[in-house]
């Protein structure tokens, strides 16, 4: 078989494990043998850049480049829907329907309403080619590559099945409950902001201007709305199958009801089974089956006539607050936790609540002994959102206070001017605050140490073998190792780990300093731009500033970490041990051999890099930019308005026009 065969065979196989793995979830052969494919794949592309395609499995795991988002308009609006609360006003609807159908049998489509954001994909013959977000309901974001990345959205549908040659499908973007908690537990060793609920995390995500992030962050797609002017099936319901058959995930608690009991039956029942649900929902929605049903009941300016959402109440319990407990994070901010009597809340057990803040706390005014109410909306960790005034009675509790002094170090705490949390300033000698930055240190993200974990730090930290993070690469076997030997092998492994750390890139170093808001993506803008911790730590304010991606907040805190004497000092002493303190060579070139040997024709008008960018990408790609066409060219890389000669020309000989993304793609 030759290789271009086998690029074919491979993708298509590739597309049908990804459909079972992530839409049916039947896998159908081992993870194992699903990256060897992969991997064939990749190497295949790899040497034939010249059958890039947008929409093979391996562009599944986004890109770097960073780029803006172009508005689209919807060819329909995508509209939102009335609200209920109540069956009442179920029933209400229910009615209208009836009275507008005059009589007419009817049957509606319940199913769940997810919680996370809209999203229109368009296909044009079985491809995936264009996804929108909902924007303003007129006009939204191509988020095309981003979604791209999503597993469960087929990128080609399989051939031979009754699909439209063009259509759109809409639905929801959702992160998955365990993908949501997984992703705020590291943001939370990172000291990062966590994300309120799975919504906002899916948004935030899916508007991320790098489709790899993207991809590291496993989002899921629920489609519930297929649009077509020629829909294949006269029942919404009967469309959602075809789009399941197609290979879109529907949902598999779709029903039909034949009456206004089953609708609420169907309410009743997912009220309390959606918790064991994988995404978030925040109700049910009803949907008049019939098309031609739903042509005749028509729109509002706002909302179909023919649908409505049923919103689910937000749990809500009442409990008893025995004590208010302060923790010391890594940066020093102090928060405040409620210990509760334990209650059971959307289906797990909860003792624990987060106070916010001092303002929070006096707000309430909160006492313990307290009867406090509970609730977890789509927020993972539980808020107390009120207190029972008239459940109090001789018994109260003290008034909550906020404590003045570091709870580890007995430091005064500070309040910053404008922010409401508490810090405690001592960052020299507060132990959560030492040990925690040791512990973003060696995360994974940082500089992947995995072999010490947060025990054996609090353990060595204990023992005072490591107070900072310069100290790790001062351990000593003989410190580590137990007194009969056992342990050397796992004190071998400790301390390889920590010297092959002193291979991780630059950007990842900066990242593991802890700088206060200096994310992974900071650190990477900051890398990239300064190239040296040296060039870094002399960057001005105004300089700071002028990296994409830094703000005041961000360039203030970097100018202070660095003016530090004591971090200073601590640069020096990793510099010594070997740590990388700029980019390497192949970072700084960025040169590879994806287009090697190719000759490229330049054409048209670009609106992501410039022409003479674009012929240093390529050469910088190990490509040759030439000026005519002819059979020996590559491909052509084709901007808008390509000249017609030129096109005329590359259609004549069989050359493949390459377009600005699909470009950016080959060389990714
Ligand atoms: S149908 C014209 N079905 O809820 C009807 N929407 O306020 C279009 N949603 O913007 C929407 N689950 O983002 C529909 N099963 C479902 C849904 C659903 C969630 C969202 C959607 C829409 C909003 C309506």
């Amino acid at each position: 078989m030759d290789e271009k065969a086998q690029i074919e065979q491979l993708r298509n196989e590739l597309h049908k494990h990804n459909y079972q793995y992530y839409v049916l979830n039947q896998p159908q052969i081992s993870d194992l043998e699903f990256d060897r494919k992969m991997r064939l794949l990749q190497d295949l592309e790899q040497a034939h850049p010249e059958w890039y395609d947008p929409n093979s499995p391996t562009q599944r795991v986004g890109s770097d480049l960073n780029h803006e988002f172009r508005q689209v308009v919807h060819k329909r609006p995508m509209l939102s829907l009335a609200n209920t609360y109540s069956k009442e006003e179920v029933g209400e609807f229910y009615r209208r329907v009836e009275e507008g159908l005059q009589g007419q049998p009817f049957r509606i489509c319940c199913e769940m309403k997810f919680d996370g954001l809209s999203i229109s994909l368009h296909y044009e013959h079985g491809r995936l080619v264009r996804a929108v977000t909902r924007g303003d309901g007129t006009q939204g974001d191509d988020v095309t590559d981003n979604v791209r990345t999503i597993r469960s959205i087929p990128l080609i549908l399989p051939e031979g099945l009754d699909y439209p040659e063009e259509f759109e499908i809409r639905g929801e973007i959702l992160m998955p409950w365990e993908s949501f908690e997984a992703l705020n537990r590291e943001r939370e060793a990172a000291e990062e902001a966590l994300f309120a609920n799975p919504r906002n995390a899916a948004s935030g995500t899916l508007k991320s201007k790098n489709s790899a992030v993207v991809a590291q962050r496993k989002l899921d797609a629920y489609l519930y709305y297929l649009l077509d002017d020629n829909n294949p099936g006269e029942s919404h319901y009967e469309n959602l199958q075809k789009a399941g058959r197609w290979g879109f995930k529907t949902g598999s608690q779709v029903r039909l009801a034949d009456t206004l009991q089953q609708v609420f039956d169907y309410i009743d029942y997912w009220d309390v089974e959606r918790r064991n649900l994988p995404v978030a929902t925040d109700g049910i929605v009803l949907k008049v089956d019939s098309l031609a049903q739903q042509r005749s009941l028509g729109m509002t300016a706002k909302s179909p006539r023919w649908a409505i959402a049923y919103k689910f109440m937000a749990e809500k319990q009442t409990t008893v607050l025995r004590e208010v407990s302060f923790q010391v994070g890594r940066t020093g901010a102090i928060t405040p936790v409620a210990n509760m009597d334990p209650v059971q809340l959307s289906g797990t057990v909860v003792r624990r609540a987060t106070l916010n803040n001092e303002d929070f706390i006096r707000n309430l005014d909160l006492h313990i002994g307290d009867h406090v109410f509970v609730e977890k909306g789509g927020e993972i960790i539980p808020k107390i959102v009120d207190v029972d005034v008239e459940a109090r009675d001789g018994n109260l509790g003290p008034r909550v206070e906020f404590i003045t002094r570091c709870p580890e170090c007995g430091t005064p705490l500070v309040r910053y001017e404008g922010e409401a949390a508490h810090y405690c300033p001592n960052e020299i000698s507060c132990p959560p605050q030492l040990k925690g930055r040791i512990e973003h240190f060696i995360s994974r993200k940082a500089m992947n140490i995995d072999s010490l974990g947060p025990e054996t730090i609090a353990e060595y930290y204990r023992r005072g073998i490591v107070r900072d993070i310069a100290d790790l690469y001062e351990i000593r076997r003989d410190q580590i190792s137990g007194a009969h030997g056992q342990k050397d092998k796992s004190a071998s492994k400790i301390l390889q780990g920590i010297q092959e750390s002193t291979n991780v890139p630059f950007e990842r170093v900066l990242y593991a300093l802890g700088i206060r808001f200096v994310g992974e993506i900071a650190a990477k803008s900051l890398a990239r731009n300064f190239k040296s911790m040296e060039r870094l730590s002399q960057a001005s304010l105004e300089e700071l500033l002028q990296v994409n991606g830094i703000g005041a907040t961000i360039a203030q805190s970097v100018l202070a970490w660095f003016r530090n004497p004591q971090n200073q000092w601590l640069v020096e002493r990793l510099r010594s041990y070997g740590l990388q303190m700029e980019l390497s060579e192949e970072e700084l070139s960025g040169h590879t051999e994806r287009l090697a040997g190719q000759s490229v024709v330049i054409s048209g008008v670009f609106s992501r890099h410039s022409r003479d960018e674009y012929k240093a990408l390529i050469e910088k790609h190990g490509g040759r930019n030439i000026g005519s066409i002819s059979a020996k060219t590559g491909f052509v890389l084709a901007g808008e308005n390509m000249g017609p000669a030129k096109l005329e020309k590359a259609r004549k000989l069989g050359i493949r026009i390459v377009t600005e993304d699909e470009f950016l793609g080959m060389i990714e």
